[in-house]
């Protein structure tokens, strides 16, 4: 059954985190309770299924891409993701996405990602953007959304890494807080 999504957004802490694992095909295996209350979900209807079980229509392909490609070659990335919670409303978040590795064969052996609320602000320069690429992604195909984030990002001369930097503000107190959160749940 496919959630028709609402034009309303789930109000949450920008002081809790929300935190999910899942194995290297982006199955869930693990959702901390803040994720379960924020979504709307119960941890065995999560537990299994597919990560894009929370996917928002709004979000456009690209920034998936991106992130599974960064993901699949060993290296985190943050991003800002617009998500689907069961009722139908949405909530944006920052997210650091990172990978995890088996000790004994240093073998990447599941994925994380780490969430937190994502500031108004940020959401208005940001949502656009989405817009654009997922205009292009129904008319052009990904291929050519692609080329015009690439185009974007070199017309403000920045990586894609810089533009969420400058975008989430995602400095400071933020890295501290990914980094804690990642050394609990390595
Ligand atoms: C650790 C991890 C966390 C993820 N978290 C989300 C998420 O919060 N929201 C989301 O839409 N996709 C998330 N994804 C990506 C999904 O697996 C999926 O690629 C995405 O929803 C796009 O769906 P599609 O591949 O069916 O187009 C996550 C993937 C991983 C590995």
């Amino acid at each position: 059954m496919s959630i028709v999504p609402k034009d309303e957004e789930v109000k949450f802490s920008r002081y809790k985190y929300i935190m999910s694992r899942t194995d290297t095909k982006g199955n869930i295996q693990f959702a901390n309770d803040y994720f379960l209350q924020v979504s709307g979900y119960d941890l065995t209807e999560l537990v299994g299924k597919p990560h894009n079980i929370i996917r928002h229509p709004d979000m456009p392909k690209t920034i998936f891409k991106l992130m599974w490609d960064r993901l699949k070659s060993g290296n985190s990335i943050y991003a800002v993701v617009k998500n689907l919670a069961k009722d139908g409303r949405y909530y944006w978040v920052t997210t650091e996405f990172d990978i995890k590795r088996d000790p004994s064969t240093n073998e990447i052996n599941g994925y994380m990602a780490f969430r937190q609320m994502c500031p108004r602000k940020v959401v208005d320069t940001i949502e656009p953007i989405y817009a654009k690429l997922l205009e292009i992604e129904s008319e052009q195909g990904l291929k050519a959304a692609e080329l015009y984030f690439n185009g974007f990002l070199d017309s403000r001369q920045e990586s894609y890494d810089q533009f969420v930097e400058n975008v989430a503000q995602n400095k400071g107190a933020m890295k501290i807080f990914f980094a804690a959160m990642k050394k609990f749940f390595s």
